[in-house]
């Protein structure tokens, strides 16, 4: 009835993964199949991110729930109940999978299609057919090797200014800092090196840059892994 079976990912799996994949406070990290949640657990509680999981299975979504109660995670960690084919992830900062490459190549496309460039996605054990790893490592952990895919979505989003001023006083320091960098050819990403920053908090700030009439829109040039 299900896609995949329940197999847990060790915890020093689930570390490496998360590390291989940068995820930095703040970030968004899915797991799709989320099991007992324990991906999500230790994105939040030792990487500072907000995680979301889907479940398909009743009872394990369920045992989910509970330890992210039971932790008082409610605030960092969001789990659904359903078949991750059917909730849009294009908020997603990083994907992580231990599904079987057959899953993961009926998912590709849809990844393909929503996620945001610069969003990676790590897998455990099964590749994503087609996509090229930046990074394939293997893990020894205590009774057998792990293999992890690191995939990062290629492409870029450039804002673009308008020849609207607004008053910089309404900006805060890092909001004024984004703007100078807006010049029609710098992508968010760049900028966010620059700054030192997450994507997310660049994307964000664009946005607002964009209510108040600084931007004009943000071009999205999009590639495969
Ligand atoms: C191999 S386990 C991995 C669990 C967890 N991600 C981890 O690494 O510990 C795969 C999980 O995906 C769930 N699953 C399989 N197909 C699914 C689908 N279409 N939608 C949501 N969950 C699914 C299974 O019930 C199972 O809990």
């Amino acid at each position: 009835m299900y896609d995949v079976p329940f197999v847990p990912s060790p915890e020093v799996v689930i570390r490496r993964m998360l590390q291989l994949a940068d995820v930095r406070e703040n970030e968004v990290v899915y797991d799709l199949g989320c099991g007992d949640g324990r991906v999500l657990i230790i994105a939040a509680k030792e990487f500072g991110a907000r995680a979301v999981g889907i479940e398909i299975r009743r009872d394990l979504y369920e045992q989910c729930l509970k330890r992210i109660r039971d932790l008082g995670l409610e605030d960092r960690v969001k789990v659904y109940h359903g078949n991750f084919f059917e909730y849009d992830l294009s908020d997603a900062d990083v994907v992580t999978l231990y599904l079987l490459t057959s899953v993961n190549e009926r998912l590709r496309p849809k990844l393909e299609r929503e996620l945001r460039p610069g969003t990676r996605v790590v897998s455990h054990d099964f590749e994503v057919p087609g996509w090229r790893p930046i990074i394939i490592e293997d893990l020894y952990e205590e009774w057998r090797s792990h293999k992890l895919y690191l995939y990062k979505v290629p492409g870029a989003e450039i804002p673009i200014p308008s020849d609207v001023d607004v008053p910089l006083e309404a900006l805060s320091d890092l909001e004024k800092r984004v703007l100078k960098y807006i010049d029609g050819s710098t992508s968010i990403e760049d900028i966010a090196r620059k700054l030192g920053t997450t994507l997310r908090t660049v994307r964000e700030i664009v946005e607002k840059l964009r209510k108040m009439g600084a931007v004009k829109e943000v071009k999205v040039v999009k590639g495969t892994p």
